[in-house]
């Protein structure tokens, strides 16, 4: 059969952006993968109310069971959110013999070891890539083309939401709450936004880059976190008149003696190629000891940008699926490396 079975799971910010990409990508999929892929089941809480949002509403189900009973449905793409029931529907679905693809970062962070594991175990893949940096490919490059450095350092700005905030408040005076507000409005923000705005959700990113990165194990428990709840208007303009700007940036370090993570609000000069990251974007610099310095910016939230993440892990299933090489990335040895944090 010439088709591929997918079912969504969440029709939210991302879960809608999916299904408007892979129609989009209709008329491409056939040359690009030699497949059509159909959506054939969403999965939401509540019928009536995801109706206007899919051009087939028969597609909609509030029962899990629909999905994971369907032996025709090949990959489930996660895009609910929170640890559960995500994490019980992905380790089901990959028992079951499906491929996964989710952009859940705080069950990545908490726990992606143990489902990469149980991906490994059953042969499928499990693939994130819209966890960290929405539409900014970052943990493709680490897993491939960047594999042949020693990565010493990851710094950046990987929340779309707070540097949204930030980038309001320095250059539109505009306050806080009202920042805030239209980061939420935009689809950037978290369902609770106290995970942006306390850099939770920068953490967790950065435990899931210096994992990857390091070929360790680092959980978000292991990361320092600060967020930008105690930045005034004040602090900002202090900031502009020295010629520096404020952006709440994530670092991993692999040192000698360990590893550290951390996320902390911080001073930078404004001729710094990081400050003239603003709005919802977000910069990723690694660097590795064969390429040196090397910078990935882009679109880090939101609906569109972020389903292109989520679309392009779902071809890339598509491709492994045709040659029989589904669970083998993604899988990583893990060194035992210690780690130097502090505790929250
Ligand atoms: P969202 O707008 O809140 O959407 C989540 C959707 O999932 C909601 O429609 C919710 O239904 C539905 N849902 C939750 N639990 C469910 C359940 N048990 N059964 C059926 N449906 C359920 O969130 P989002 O912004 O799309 O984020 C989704 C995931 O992507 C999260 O893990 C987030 O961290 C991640 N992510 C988001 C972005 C972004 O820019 N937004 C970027 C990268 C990664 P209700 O409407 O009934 O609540
Ligand atoms: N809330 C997140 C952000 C979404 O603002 O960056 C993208 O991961």
């Amino acid at each position: 059969d010439n088709k591929i079975q997918i079912a969504i799971l969440g029709l939210g910010t991302v879960g809608t952006g999916v299904y408007k990409v892979l129609k989009k990508q209709q008329p491409e999929m056939l040359p690009k993968l030699g497949v059509e892929v159909e959506v054939r089941r969403v999965l939401v809480r509540n019928l009536e109310r995801a109706a206007s949002r899919v051009d087939d509403p028969s597609v909609l189900t509030n029962n899990w069971e629909d999905i994971i009973s369907d032996d025709t449905i090949d990959i489930i793409v996660e895009v609910m959110g929170g640890m559960e029931p995500a994490r019980t529907y992905i380790l089901d679905a990959l028992h079951a013999g499906k491929n996964v693809v989710t952009a859940n970062k705080d069950l990545i962070a908490a726990d992606g070891h143990a489902l990469m594991d149980a991906a490994k175990d059953a042969n499928k893949d499990f693939l994130f890539e819209a966890a960290v940096a929405g539409g900014i490919p970052i943990i493709q490059p680490l897993k491939q083309a960047l594999q042949g450095n020693y990565i010493e350092e990851i710094v950046g700005i990987v929340n779309g939401t707070t540097n949204f905030i930030l980038t309001k408040m320095a250059e539109e005076g505009m306050e806080f709450q009202e920042a805030l507000q239209l980061a939420t409005d935009l689809g950037y923000a978290e369902a609770d936004p106290t995970a942006d705005v306390e850099g939770l959700d920068a953490g967790r990113k950065m435990a899931i880059l210096a994992s990857i990165g390091f070929h360790s194990r680092v959980t978000f428990k292991d990361v320092y976190t600060e967020g930008i709840t105690k930045i005034t208007a004040r602090d900002i303009r202090y900031a502009k008149e020295v010629g520096c700007r404020i952006k709440l940036l994530g670092r991993a370090r692999n040192t000698e003696d360990g590893i550290e993570v951390g996320v902390y609000p911080m001073l930078i000069d404004s001729r710094h190629p990081l400050a003239s990251v603003n709005d919802s974007f977000n910069a990723v610099f690694v660097k590795g000891d064969a390429v040196g310095d090397t910078m990935f910016y882009g679109r880090g939230a939101g609906e569109l940008p972020t389903a292109s993440a989520v679309v392009g892990d779902i071809f890339d299933v598509i491709k492994n699926m045709h040659f029989g090489c589904t669970g083998r990335i993604g899988c990583t040895c893990y060194k035992q490396i210690p780690m130097k944090n502090r505790e929250n």
